[in-house]
């Protein structure tokens, strides 16, 4: 009776606490680490940039709000989730008295970036979206932020007349790093990016140096799509016997679907590696290793409302993969016993070469565990396209249309 009542009597939860409530998430979980970026957090008011959701999904750390979708449900537009916002705020750098260009206009971000460079800063928000840029624009003058300059135009080109920038931070998945961004950069500046590379989205702060970009930071995230010139669509290689499998190669495909025309009919191949993952333990860094290590990295998707029991992957959205000759495999896992959530990995392959190829896998799993498992991942570094093979460093070189990307790994 008396918790009734005084659930009744309650004053409801105010904007403030939530965004209090928000911002304590988001330094318990390491993705907001200054005193800066939180206090831009603490300043405006998230909710009044995101009309569209309720007061509480507004505030959900790790929820985005979309604000516009295509005639199939896909969202198109967004105000990003504020972890995400958060990471990439604190991986830009951001103080006062930047240059600061925004690609992806929300509203909310850019007057994040306000709130950081100050009044000696300069802050332009652009966005190919008509609808965007006016919903953008309408939000920032009301809430006072007349100093960002609002742009509709393709990220492709950017914005020579406002150059050079301190920082630029996309907020759309790239696939490539158009050279208006590192030509409309200030040495030293710095690119924040979520960049598709072999597959893999990760947030990536690039600083400049000259006509090269260096990674510093590496963050796992999700985005929507670039649009416009730099579009790029994922390849999907399906290998013939069943409609249930689809391998797909985000950069260069290998090998043909007729390669693989025979495995689906071979006995499936299982390997398991004695490498275990607990619960919630972060495993995104194997992911990058086998991309680099694996001439053959793809990813595997598996159609849900087909089951022939050819492949049974654990993940059946997202499973890394790889193709080689006439054989493909993919990575797996099986529950630990008596163990809290924690699985171990293994590899299932099929195909005429399909142990040499599971053994292949499950052997680079093992080395990255015995090697840069816990370590700091990977660098990747942007030369123009065009620069001669000998004057790239790094393991493995992905070939985009505009640029040549390095990863390399760092002893652990
Ligand atoms: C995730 S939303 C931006 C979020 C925003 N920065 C925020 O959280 O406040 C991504 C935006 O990128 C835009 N976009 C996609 N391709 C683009 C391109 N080529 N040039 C400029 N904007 C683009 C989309 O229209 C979409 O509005």
């Amino acid at each position: 009776m008396t918790n009734t009542v005084e659930a009744a009597i309650s004053p409801e939860i105010t904007p403030e606490q939530l965004r209090g409530q928000m911002i304590s998430e988001l330094k318990r979980s390491g993705d907001l680490t200054s005193p800066a970026v939180e206090a831009a957090l603490r300043k405006v008011p998230r909710h009044e940039f995101t009309p569209e959701a309720p007061l509480e999904r507004a505030y959900a750390a790790y929820d985005a709000v979309v604000t516009k979708s295509s005639e199939h449900g896909v969202a198109m537009s967004s105000v990003s989730a504020p972890q995400i916002q958060a990471f990439m705020l604190e991986q830009g750098g951001i103080g006062p008295s930047m240059r600061v260009l925004e690609i992806g206009s929300g509203g909310y971000n850019a007057a994040l970036i306000a709130e950081l460079v100050g009044e000696d800063g300069q802050v332009t928000t652009m966005d190919i979206d008509p609808d965007v840029t006016e919903r953008a624009q309408r939000l920032l003058k009301q809430h006072g932020y007349t100093g960002v300059q609002v742009v509709t135009g393709d990220a492709a080109v950017g914005i020579a007349d406002r150059a050079p920038f301190d920082a630029i931070l996309v907020t759309a998945g790239a696939w490539d790093i158009a050279p208006a961004w590192r030509d409309q950069l200030a040495e030293g500046g710095r690119l924040v990016v979520p960049l598709r590379v072999r597959g893999l989205t990760r947030s990536i702060a690039f600083v400049r140096r000259g006509s090269r970009l260096e990674s510093e930071s590496v963050r796992v995230c999700g985005f929507v799509p670039m649009q416009g010139e730099d579009e790029h669509h994922t390849q999907v290689l399906l290998p013939t016997g069943t409609e249930e499998i689809g391998l797909k190669f985000d950069d260069e495909v290998m090998g043909d679907p007729s390669d693989l025309d025979n495995a689906v009919k071979t006995p499936r191949v299982e390997t398991w590696t004695g490498v275990t993952i607990g619960r919630q333990q972060p495993f995104d860094t194997l992911q990058l290793w086998l991309a680099t290590k694996l001439d053959g990295f793809c990813t595997m998707a598996v159609r849900d409302d087909l089951d022939t029991g050819i492949v049974a992957p654990a993940n059946k959205w997202f499973s890394m993969a790889a193709v080689a000759g006439n054989s493909f495999g993919y990575v797996t896992w099986r529950r630990l016993e008596g163990d809290d959530g924690g699985v171990e990995l293994g590899v299932h392959a099929l195909g005429t070469q399909a142990a040499e190829l599971a053994e292949q896998v499950a052997d680079h799993i093992r080395s990255w565990d015995r090697e840069q498992r816990g370590g700091p991942g990977p660098a990747f570094a942007v030369y123009p396209a065009g620069t001669e093979d000998d004057q790239l460093s790094g393991e493995r070189v992905v070939n985009k249309r505009n640029s040549r990307i390095t990863i390399s790994w760092p002893a652990a």
